[in-house]
């Protein structure tokens, strides 16, 4: 009896760690820039930073905020924004020159999550 009500608890529990993570990413979602962004990232970078930019990887620390210039700078070459001081100074992520034209949507998608078009 006592174990039939855990279960259902944890029934509601995940329940609602579910809706309200769909909540977080519906508005986003239907943006095709955020989506192209989206596919580019876990397909390129989910190797080293977390499924989840907002979240340190494995190796690559969190992305979620970066603004298009740090992704420009970090994905083109091996450098930072003048004056950013970056999260970690390893230098062991490499390039991706092949994604140049993929910067502004990776940044729509790592930069601004719910609110933008810009
Ligand atoms: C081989 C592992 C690896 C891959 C793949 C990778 N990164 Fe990184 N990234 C890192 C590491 C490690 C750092 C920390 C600085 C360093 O060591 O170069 C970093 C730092 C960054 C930063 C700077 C963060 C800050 O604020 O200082 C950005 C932006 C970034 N990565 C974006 C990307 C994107 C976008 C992709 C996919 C196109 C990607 N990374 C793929 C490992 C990786």
């Amino acid at each position: 009896m006592n174990t039939l009500r855990l279960m259902i608890l944890c029934c509601i529990m995940s329940l609602n760690a579910c809706s309200k993570e769909s909540d977080d990413k519906s508005p986003s979602a239907k943006n095709p820039d955020w989506e192209r962004g989206r596919a580019v990232y876990v397909a390129n970078c989910i190797a080293c930073h977390n499924n989840d930019p907002s979240k340190d990887g494995p190796i690559g620390p969190a992305l979620k905020g970066s603004p298009k210039e740090l992704v420009q700078f970090r994905v083109l070459r091996t450098e930072y924004p003048p004056g950013y001081t970056p999260k970690r100074n390893t230098k062991i992520m490499p390039t991706f020159p092949f994604l140049k034209d993929e910067i502004p949507y990776l940044a729509t998608y790592l930069g601004n999550g719910s609110t933008h078009q810009r």
